[in-house]
């Protein structure tokens, strides 16, 4: 075997490789110490990111595999970000969380990764950390949790908690009935379980090749997923002893195959940002387009809520990923590598859906064309996105007026009042939640409906944002328009009563005023005063360095790899 790179710590008999063995023997045989790789279990458990709280357990299963392919395990707990905690929003931190992991690699004696997150920013974070320290690493998805019931349905962890709410804002639905489905919600250990971000990141994960084939989706109270982390540890020591590093690993075709991922499974929009941040880190030249064009024409496979009905038990039971992909396989590289050291491609072999009410075959899937698609206009000369497949179909091609608001507190404010100027034609604009703006791009594109129009019956209506939101969400909702409102983008520009054109076969997305009148507009001044000035802290990093949503939110100085390497010693 190689000399591992945790030898620079513990190999020799000077005085600095007997501080580095003293003060971590306790306990390990001396023989931890002999040039055996050690693998950092980059572990995301938290007590307050509820759905990585069982994380823990996991990592013991890892360090047995780890032990039992001959390396030697560290529990390297990271920074995580609990989704329904995190204010103003887990956003803000993924990039420090990245940050972090990234540093704490690279300065402890660490040969490779086992990264386990489990909750929306976790698996993102932890990639874009491995992907910049490039050592060997392969990814344990926490899982889903288990379906919950009320009322003898089913619940859709998150997509069910916009539906209820919106029956509560209706008059449909008594709050208190409201309040009784809380403890039905949140079945088991484990992440939300419809096909919203956390589940569709572990699925990014395992298309791009950084889990076992297989893994993804399995839920978090099932024995298979001990059994995985367990496997997961001894593959670990093999990547260090192959020098399968992500730099040598993850292509752009491996990006190919995680875009028709997303597309067949419907997966959450967030996807987008997280894989062009991935990208970033690798060098890898990603655009916004290859969404779109990558996705177009890979067909929706999987009725999984919140663009269908099921829930990700549901899912893994009817074959989970690899019989999706099987389906699809012509559309992906065939070269794309894996954490196993093979193509992608050549674990779809054995793959079968089980259950074709959940996974499609390719010739009935749910919808022809379920890509994400990106749309440009004089509302987004950078670039917006939509996803089709969790909007009404008679929205995508739509012309209404303007009601604005400038900001989260404004939308707040007014959105219930019975007297909004606003019919079920109005395009809802909602403005300062970018990056920069916000900041950290929170998950409030999918702004609630007018109760006045819930009554009469609307469930939808077009909305554009230049935030983001929850993958357990649905609606004709344009977000992650670029350049957000605080970086000058137009859409600081447009005022209540002006048209909007929204085309999503035609890929635009307009306002129907002339460009010398839009140009010589002034932005409102309510909508600056609300976009952040932090004076210092992460913020103040955040707010100075953060790229708009169509290259990743990353900072700017975090781009690209910066290696393992550490050239200076502590004593
Ligand atoms: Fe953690 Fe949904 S809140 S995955």
């Amino acid at each position: 075997m190689p000399e591992q790179r945790s030898a620079q710590w513990y190999a020799g008999t000077d005085r600095n490789a007997y501080i580095h063995r003293a003060w971590m023997r306790r306990g390990l045989p001396a023989h931890a110490f002999d040039g055996r790789p050690h693998i950092a279990i980059a572990n995301t458990a938290s007590d307050l990111a509820p759905c990585n709280t069982h994380l823990n357990e996991v990592a013991e299963s890892v360090k047995q595999g780890v032990w039992e392919a001959g390396g030697v395990p560290m529990n390297l707990p990271v920074v995580s970000l609990g989704e329904t905690l995190v204010k103003p929003t887990a956003m803000l931190w993924r990039n420090m969380a990245a940050m972090a992991t990234e540093e704490m690699l690279r300065a402890n004696p660490v040969d490779g990764v086992v990264l386990l997150g489990g909750c929306d920013k976790t698996i993102p974070s932890l990639l874009m950390a491995a992907a910049s320290v490039d050592l060997p690493a392969v990814v344990v998805p926490g899982g889903p949790m288990l379906t919950g019931t009320f009322r003898g349905q089913p619940l859709g962890c998150g997509t069910d908690v916009w539906k209820l709410s919106e029956q509560v804002r209706a008059g449909e639905l008594p709050e208190r009935a409201f309040i009784a489905s809380e403890s039905s919600m949140i079945r088991s250990r484990g992440h939300c379980n419809t096909m919203g971000t956390a589940s569709t990141m572990a699925c990014m994960a395992e298309a791009l090749g950084t889990t076992i084939p297989g893994f993804a989706g399995t839920p978090a109270p099932d024995s298979r997923l001990l059994e995985g982390a367990h496997a997961t540890g001894r593959l670990a020591v093999e990547l260090v002893a192959e020098g399968r590093r992500p730099s040598a690993m993850l292509s752009a075709g491996s990006f190919r195959n995680a875009i028709i991922a997303l597309a067949a499974i419907g997966g959450s929009t967030n996807a987008v940002v997280h894989l062009l941040a991935i990208a970033g880190r690798l060098d890898i030249d990603l655009s916004l387009d290859d969404f779109d064009r990558i996705g177009a024409g890979v067909p929706l496979l999987v009725d999984l809520q919140p663009a269908g009905r099921h829930l990700m038990e549901d899912f893994h039971r009817a074959g989970g990923l690899l019989a999706v992909l099987r389906e699809v396989r012509d559309l992906l590289d065939p070269d794309a590598l894996t954490v196993t050291g093979r193509p992608l491609v050549e674990h779809l072999a054995d793959a079968e859906i089980w259950d074709t009410d959940v996974i499609r075959r390719r010739d009935a899937p749910l919808q022809e064309d379920a890509g994400i698609a990106v749309l440009y206009g004089n509302l987004a000369p950078q670039g917006a996105v939509i996803k089709p497949a969790a909007a009404s179909p008679s929205l995508l091609r739509h012309r209404g007026r303007a009601v604005v608001f400038d900001s989260i507190e404004d939308m707040h404010h007014r959105i219930d009042d019975p007297d909004l100027d606003v019919d079920p034609d109005s395009v809802l604009v909602l403005r300062g939640c970018g990056p920069r703006g916000y900041p950290g791009m929170p998950e409030v594109a999918n702004l609630p409906l007018p109760p006045r129009l819930l009554r009469r019956g609307v469930r939808d209506m077009v909305r554009i944002c230049d935030g983001r939101m929850s993958g357990t969400a649905y609606g004709t909702v344009v977000l992650h328009v670029a350049p957000e409102a605080a970086a000058g983008g137009p859409l600081g520009l447009i005022e209540t009563g002006d048209y909007v054109i929204l085309d999503v076969a035609a890929r635009r997305l307009d306002v129907d005023v002339p460009a010398a009148e839009l140009s010589s507009r002034q932005p409102s001044a309510a909508m600056v005063a609300g976009f952040a000035t932090p004076r210092r802290g992460w913020e103040r990093l955040y707010v100075d360095h953060v790229l708009q949503a169509s290259q990743g939110a990353d900072l700017d100085f975090l781009l690209g790899a910066s290696g393992s390497a550490v050239t200076r010693d502590s004593h």
